[in-house]
């Protein structure tokens, strides 16, 4: 893969402007064996941030998914990208509401929260130059998002769900993925019917959470459920497409046994990759408080990172400790960043701030991976056709991945392939309900996103990225 961020390096941006006449795009996009055979990172509110997915990227995950972001809340941004490290910002009237990179953007999937057709629409056009597919969180069970339709509300209103599958597939080019979360219901018969919806909309991927509704984290996941669903979609129904277990993994090993017990192409892992973004590799990091919590910092100061958020994460950090003394030394690890009041505090545990050198050796990383289930094609695109630059960028998208694909799509054009997508997260109090025991109340550390309260401003063009 090229490095499309290094495109964005202060010295590119300053001494080696962009031709101002034709641009070659260089486009990554997923196919729907992009989505099987892994270990991929859930979407976690505030705990899936920009350095928890790089990081999880770096140490195996083979996708990772965006935090909620509901719809509402990405139309009312505008995209900013920093020209040193290449971070992408959507800003909100007083703070970001999402930050991604271009190196994760041929794994990245956006979740969406929306009940409305129409604004799941808006919300994906809006981010769309910088995502690969698109989710529709249909499992999320705290009423800031079931009052409104959203979340797992949607599991009792299939009509709606499949409406906003069916409106964001024909919306988006077709190598962009859509796919849906969901829980189990409480009758099986119930979860196949819906499962059978859902499928034939056409999405790319199916994860399914196996609680229901109205179980707690805690409460073992049903794990026995999911060979039926497995075996509706692909044996049944013929459907070529992942089914991914979520609940309860503990890393890439225990995976296998996920797989193993209900059949399901990939599983997709929440907590523990909380706990240690590194689990998603078959040989994870251990005693992280010193082998990954200093790089961590680097990396989100470098990326300029919200500090409240990096001490939020840092919190929900937790591995095994081999070493003589470990314990002590993470007990003064935690301290010191409980006490801190910004990086600079930091000093002690980081060392010098090099986190340009972290972020190198991410991408290093990233780029020396073997994906071949990820196409990339260039295109050259006018860069003096911006009277209406959403279409003219969805267009040309559309041509690269003709060219790359000899017309062979995830779903054959004019075929309909509902599919949703994914926007602002619920922050507020009852967001706690994914928060572990013993946990709640850390919230308090960042502060709440009030989704659709910024006033609206003009769906900002993306920068095209040349490579
Ligand atoms: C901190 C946190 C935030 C979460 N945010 C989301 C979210 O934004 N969207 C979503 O679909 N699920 C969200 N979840 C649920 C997880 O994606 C996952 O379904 C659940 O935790 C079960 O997986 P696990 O057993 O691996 O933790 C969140 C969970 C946690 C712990």
């Amino acid at each position: 893969m090229q490095s499309v961020w290094r495109t964005m390096s202060r010295r590119a941006h300053s001494e080696s402007p962009v031709p101002r006449s034709v641009k070659r795009m260089k486009i990554s996009h997923l196919t729907k064996e992009s989505y099987k055979n892994g270990v991929v990172l859930a979407p976690m509110v505030r705990s899936g941030a920009l350095p928890t997915r790089l990081f999880a990227l770096k140490h195996g995950a083979s996708l990772v998914w965006t935090p909620e972001l509901i719809d509402k809340a990405i139309l009312h941004t505008e995209r900013v990208v920093d020209p040193v490290t290449g971070v992408i910002s959507y800003n909100g009237k007083s703070r970001a509401v999402w930050t991604t990179h271009p190196i994760e953007k041929p794994y990245l999937i956006y979740q969406i929260g929306t009940a409305d057709p129409d604004l799941a629409v808006q919300a994906a056009k809006t981010v769309v130059q910088d995502v690969s597919g698109f989710d529709l969180n249909c499992g999320c069970p705290v009423p800031f998002s079931t009052k409104g339709g959203m979340g797992a509300a949607l599991l009792t209103n299939p009509d709606l769900l499949c409406s906003i599958l069916t409106a964001l597939r024909e919306a988006m080019p077709p190598e962009i993925t859509i796919s849906a979360k969901i829980r189990l219901l409480p009758s099986q018969e119930d979860t196949l019917k819906l499962v059978e919806r859902i499928v034939n909309t056409g999405v790319s991927a199916l994860t399914v959470h196996c609680r229901t509704r109205y179980m707690r984290d805690r409460e073992r996941a049903m794990i026995e459920r999911l060979k039926e669903v497995v075996e509706l979609v692909n044996v049944k129904m013929g459907k070529d497409i992942a089914v991914i277990e979520n609940g309860d993994a503990q890393g890439a090993v225990d995976a296998v046994r996920i797989r193993k017990a209900t059949g399901c192409s990939s599983v997709m892992i929440a907590r523990a990759a909380e706990a240690n973004p590194t689990c998603l590799s078959t040989t994870p990091l251990v005693d992280i408080h010193q082998t990954l919590v200093p790089s961590y910092l680097r990396l989100c100061k470098y990326l300029d990172n919200h500090w409240a958020l990096t001490k939020f994460c840092l919190s929900q950090f937790r591995s095994a400790q081999t070493q003589p003394g470990g314990k002590l030394e993470e007990k003064r690890v935690r301290e010191t960043i409980v006490k801190a009041r910004s990086y600079d505090e930091l000093v002690d545990i980081v060392g010098a701030w090099t986190g340009e050198e972290d972020m190198k050796e991410i991408i290093k990383a990233i780029e020396a991976r073997d994906d071949q289930h990820i196409r990339f094609t260039e295109v050259e695109m006018d860069e003096t056709d911006t009277a209406d630059p959403l279409p003219s960028l969805l267009a040309s998208v559309v041509a690269a991945a003709k060219s790359a694909s000899g017309g062979e799509f995830i779903t054959p054009p004019a075929t309909q392939n509902p599919h949703p997508p994914a926007s602002g997260a619920p922050l507020d109090t009852e967001g706690d309900v994914y928060r572990p025991a013993g946990m709640r109340g850390m919230r308090g550390f960042v502060p709440a996103l009030i989704a659709g309260q910024d006033p609206a401003t003009p769906t900002h063009m993306p920068t095209l990225v040349t490579v």
